[in-house]
């Protein structure tokens, strides 16, 4: 199931599950929250995604250069499909309650399927206050070396061990599924290539206050097998 016509399971989960606790992590703009019930929507978008990745209509894209990136299935509102809002709708409200707003806007909101492989160098997220990723799926089992998501940004003083303002010391935490995270736009993070064969799935999020004027920032787009 796919579209709109995909019925919610019979104990369908709140947006924001009473007593769902924000944790900051161990950089004071880094803030967590895991989701139990993630068993509740995950096979659903699960399906979606994989359902999408292969199909050759709808465009996807290295974030990069070529090899370099993952596939993207970008705003997920218009899939129409219960879970994607659900997750969708909890960014939103991670964003609200951290930020103590009702303002919250999403300049672009995508999907990362990781196959062998794959990675990103590092970056930022231009036009964004605050980046979100949710863990779908990790794949085969993620280790140190394999499919990590890392922050290496010299302002960050857990990247700066030896010495600050000099990062010497990638971190973040393991992103297990059900996990969200968000962290400032301008932090400087990575996904280490993933060395696993099942596809990894990542959700993310670029998400201001208010609407940034312009166009969202897209990678260069292509269907699958096409270099
Ligand atoms: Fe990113």
């Amino acid at each position: 199931m796919s579209g709109n016509d995909a019925p919610l399971p019979p104990a369908w989960p709140e947006i924001w599950p009473e007593g769902q606790k924000l944790e900051r992590w161990r950089d004071p703009n880094i803030v967590v929250t895991q989701f139990a019930d993630h068993a509740a929507y995950h096979p659903q978008l699960m399906e979606a995604v994989l359902a999408r990745t292969e199909d050759a209509s709808i465009a996807h894209a290295y974030e990069q250069s070529d090899g370099v990136g993952s596939f993207k299935l970008f705003d997920l509102p218009s899939w129409g499909v219960p879970a994607a809002q659900l997750v969708h709708d909890r960014a939103l409200q991670m964003f609200r309650r951290v930020f103590k707003t009702g303002d919250v806007h999403v300049d672009l909101s995508w999907a990362s399927v990781y196959g062998p492989g794959d990675h990103v160098l590092p970056h930022s997220h231009p036009r964004t206050y605050a980046g979100v990723v949710y863990m779908l799926e990790p794949g085969d089992p993620p280790t140190e070396e394999s499919g990590m998501f890392l922050f290496a940004d010299a302002r960050m003083p857990i990247c700066c061990r030896e010495e600050p303002g000099y990062m010497s010391t990638p971190c973040a935490p393991l992103l297990a599924p059900g996990m969200m995270i968000m962290f400032p736009g301008q932090a400087v993070h990575c996904v280490t290539p993933y060395l696993g064969t099942r596809p990894r799935i990542t959700l993310s999020w670029n998400l201001n206050r208010e609407e940034v004027p312009g166009e969202p920032l897209r990678p260069a787009t292509r269907p699958p097998g096409q270099a």
